[in-house]
């Protein structure tokens, strides 16, 4: 949150209490709500499918969907909202959403229904009461009462009065107090003003049902291996920890366990359709601690120094940058804190017998990755460049024979890139003899393919220097 400009939009977008008595505060003035529409709609309506599922309800589901506006004492709007909730909860929360005349916070406190905010999402959103695109802050969180979820809100805030400036270079500190890596104070920092929600993502995989289903069930392969590594990190009662490029799930359900009680796990992606998937996920997992953001390491949305742990996998593997993106890691850990990742090194991903047309297609296809497939073994070196100064390392590798699901994967990235392997200089036919030959070398009940080796590094971030 720290990267908002304005203290008044930090505290905003990380309160926990009613934003009607922030804003009042703030625009020094009483505001009033006006519901603007207010509807059953079916969830699976485009805007309501997100927030029904979030609140756990089925596909088929009937939501209730009100719009208002906060406005002021000249009737100007202050805040918009939206907010989503299932039909017939109970008899207060029912009339808390009936009810017209007050804004949720104001009318839970009145009815003093038990209940806490879980933040899903801050970031930056046009206006749409100026003239031309202008960035507004937006906040979506969730209102639990004990294990239920309540409501899912979305809020837009006036930039007149919530300003949505962002920093856009490295934050100066007090002065006495040293930075925890050296290079945040030397080097420049890489773009955090871009919004959080970028609208090209740049993962070459892309985020198809396909792509979705390979990457949960590489979840559960890679599950004891993760496991093995949170063990490994202890963390304070009460962490913070992120899970940057979390896909559909990442190790989030691990994370959400290794962080209780009391702690948060925040999972962040620059693919919208990647984050639907993780809140289903989420929703799913009944992982309560888990809050999500659309968005790009850097984010604005992120405060430096914020979390315990940081973690990535298969992140800097698909990476252009995968230096800059350590080195954000470290920058959004708290000095003393841990880093770690897990990713390929494609080396050991052989076939056995061997086959020429594995080696080649194995060659094609890390030229157009768009990535480094060796980043596992370039780890300890990032890491220290990053400013971690003692990398701790760990690997695990897997065995597959035919008809396990990924003896055949090579198969599976030629198909996926093939047109990105022609346009590189391969002609088509040939691209199709080689698929052909390795299809049928793989099927033979002989062939085993040792898997690329996952490569695990961790490690903790500089501690603060004491102030003389
Ligand atoms: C191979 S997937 C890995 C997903 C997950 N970590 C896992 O292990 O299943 C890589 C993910 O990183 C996301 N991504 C790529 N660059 C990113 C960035 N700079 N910030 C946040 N997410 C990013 C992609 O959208 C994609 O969902």
């Amino acid at each position: 949150m720290a990267s908002f400009h304005s203290p008044l939009t930090r505290m905003l977008v990380s309160s926990d209490g009613s934003t009607t008595r922030l804003l009042e505060a703030a625009t020094a003035g009483p505001l009033s709500i006006r519901v603007l529409r207010q509807t059953v709609a079916p969830a699976l309506h485009a805007t309501l499918q997100g927030p029904a599922e979030l609140l756990g309800l089925p596909a088929d589901a009937s939501v209730v969907s009100r719009y208002s506006a906060l406005l002021d004492d000249q009737a100007r709007p202050v805040a918009l909202n939206h907010v989503v909730a299932a039909p017939a909860i109970d008899a207060p929360t029912d009339q808390i959403i009936a009810d017209p005349s007050r804004a949720i916070g104001i009318a839970l406190a009145l009815h003093q229904i038990d209940h806490r905010r879980q933040l899903l999402a801050c970031g930056l959103a046009d206006w749409p009461s100026a003239p031309g695109p202008t960035p507004a802050v937006v906040r979506t969180y969730l209102i639990w009462r004990g294990r239920q979820p309540l409501m899912f809100i979305r809020e837009l805030f006036d930039p007149a009065r919530v300003p949505a400036q962002i920093h856009d270079a490295p934050r100066s500190r007090p002065a006495g107090q040293a930075v925890a890596a050296p290079h945040r104070r030397t080097r420049e920092r890489a773009d955090r003003s871009r919004p959080t929600s970028p609208s090209a993502p740049d993962y070459r995989l892309g985020s198809s049902d396909t792509e979705r289903q390979r990457l949960l069930a590489q979840c559960d392969l890679l599950r004891p291996a993760a496991r093995a590594l949170l063990d490994r990190l202890p963390l304070p009662d009460g962490a913070r920890a992120l899970d940057v490029g979390c896909g559909p799930l990442g190790i989030m359900d691990l994370l959400s366990a290794a962080v209780r009680p009391g702690g948060q796990v925040t999972g962040l992606d620059t693919d919208e359709r990647m984050i639907a998937w993780a809140r289903e996920s989420v929703t799913a997992g009944r992982l309560a601690n888990v809050s999500l953001i659309h968005g790009a390491l850097p984010s604005p949305a992120l405060g430096d120094g914020l979390f315990d742990l940081t973690h990535c996998r298969l992140l800097l593997i698909n990476n252009t940058q995968p230096g800059d993106l350590l080195r954000e890691m470290a920058a959004v850990t708290r000095p003393g804190g841990w880093i770690a990742a897990q990713e390929f090194d494609w080396a050991s991903w052989q076939c056995d017998p061997p086959h020429p047309a594995w080696d080649r297609l194995k060659t094609v296809i890390a030229e157009v990755f768009g990535g480094d497939v060796h980043i596992g073994a370039r780890l300890p070196t990032l890491f220290r460049e990053a400013g971690v100064a003692r990398v701790h390392m760990a690997a695990h590798a897997f065995y597959w024979r035919p008809g396990d699901r990924y003896q055949t994967l090579l198969l599976h990235f030629a198909e996926l890139f093939a047109h990105r392997i022609t346009a590189n200089g391969t002609p088509p036919d040939a691209l199709q003899a080689l698929t052909h030959a390795l299809r049928e070398h793989l099927t033979h009940p002989d062939t085993v393919v040792r898997e690329a080796l996952l490569v695990q590094a961790w490690g903790r971030t500089a501690e603060r220097a004491p102030v003389p």
